[in-house]
């Protein structure tokens, strides 16, 4: 694939995609930085160009579906020049705003996942001819995707624009490929995976995917994708956990991850105990002694903490994927926190996924991973070995650009 050092950027426009997506609270402030931050490198690296800068915060639907105005003002302060905000995504404003840039500007365009044309996966060339691709392009010279976080998925902003402009990777996307290959390649055993988190969907995917293709010796799971999987079990979580489970589409995962089990016998590691949320409260509780009642799961236990501790301490790489419980919410980050100390005592460690990110960060730990990734479940896709769209998109423009010149 292309870099940014393939190309001469000078005076250029170039629409770089982000990814800017970011924890929040429900007043809209942000919890962690660290992706804003992570594109300074690359917006740097084009200061005598025009930055035109494009990007989604979570998805339709969702409390922290919002606009970009937040993350472009903690991005002027990181980049100590103003990035400026524009509530538009291809209309006139968008347009006439990147019309009259001038070197030096960067401008960052509106959640374009407000349009719903962006959030379908399909391929580049039917992305190519929508209307934002044929609107915006004429409009630029270069397209850079920067955004590996969201390069699992074959997303308009991903894709749609490699057919029509010439396409190369920025900074971020660099650095993951190189650090996660090192990973991958270097990869000494046992591998041990920990996914967590409430992206259960795409958990289950990768458990499928690593423990089929060997890139995994043993799959330990807490999280949202750990009530799932004892519900798969048998264990009765309760009404609550149900609920919660249902409210997030996630009810079909149950009858998959009975048939994930099935395949992998002994190779999934469960909680062997929870931590309820008791008004606030961290209540234990082992699993074949589950109470009737309606108290959320918030946590993995203390005997799954030392015995996934255990695992991680004798595993030569681990990768850890989403936060083990509520980690937000302090007595209900101790699974989590506990998961990420004894994963930099293997070898290699990768973390990946916004939430144990800021945890780690939290904590302090960052310098101590091998490799922080960016990305949650990208970073997962990448190391399960599968395909990532957007790279893809990335190698087949290189060689149309290399054929054409
Ligand atoms: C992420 O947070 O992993 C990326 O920004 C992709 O978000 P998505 O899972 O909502 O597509």
């Amino acid at each position: 694939y292309l870099t940014i050092d393939d190309f001469d950027v000078d005076g250029k426009t170039i629409l770089v995609r982000v990814d800017l997506n970011t924890p929040m609270d429900m007043d809209g402030n942000i919890l962690d930085d660290m992706r804003i931050k992570s594109h300074i490198p690359t917006i740097k690296d084009l200061e005598d160009a025009k930055v035109v800068l494009i990007a989604h915060q979570s998805r339709a639907g969702k409390s922290d579906f919002t606009t970009m105005k937040p993350h472009s003002q903690r991005m002027s302060q990181y980049l100590g020049k103003e990035v400026k905000y524009v509530d538009d995504i291809f209309g006139t404003y968008a347009r006439s705003s990147i019309a009259s840039m001038k070197k030096g500007d960067v401008i960052l365009l509106e959640n374009v996942r407000f349009y719903s044309e962006e959030s379908i996966n399909r391929p580049a060339s039917e992305h190519s001819t929508t209307h934002m691709v044929r609107k915006l392009s004429p409009l630029i010279d270069i397209f850079l995707n920067d955004a590996f976080a969201v390069s699992h998925r074959s997303h308009l902003s991903i894709t749609g624009f490699t057919e029509t402009l010439p396409t190369g990777a920025g900074r971020v996307m660099e650095k993951e490929i190189s650090s996660l290959d090192r990973g991958v390649k270097g990869g000494e055993r046992p591998c041990v995976f920990v996914l967590g988190g409430a992206k259960v969907d795409d958990s289950l995917t990768v458990a499928d995917n690593v423990l089929s293709n060997g890139g995994a010796d043993r799959v330990l799971v807490t999280g949202v994708v750990a009530n799932v999987m004892l519900a798969a079990s048998g264990v009765d979580i309760g009404s609550t956990n149900l609920k919660f489970i249902e409210s997030q589409g996630y009810t079909d995962q149950i009858e998959r991850g009975k048939g994930i089990l099935a395949k992998f016998n002994g190779k999934i590691g469960l909680p062997i105990d929870v931590a309820f949320n008791d008004g606030g409260k961290r209540v234990e509780v082992h699993v074949s002694e589950l109470p009737d009642g309606n108290l959320p799961i918030n946590d993995i236990g203390l005997e799954t903490i030392v015995s996934f501790s255990d695992e991680l301490k004798n595993a030569k790489t681990v990768v850890l994927n989403g936060p083990a419980g509520l980690s937000e919410v302090e007595p209900f980050a101790l699974g989590t926190h506990e998961i990420i100390k004894a994963a930099v005592q293997s070898e290699y460690s990768i973390a990946g996924g916004g939430h144990i990110s800021a945890e780690v960060r939290n904590l302090g730990y960052d310098e101590k991973f091998s490799h922080l990734s960016t990305g949650g479940g990208a970073c997962i896709d990448y190391l399960a070995g599968v395909e990532l769209p957007g790279i893809e998109a990335l190698k087949v423009a290189a060689t149309r650009y290399r054929l054409n010149r």
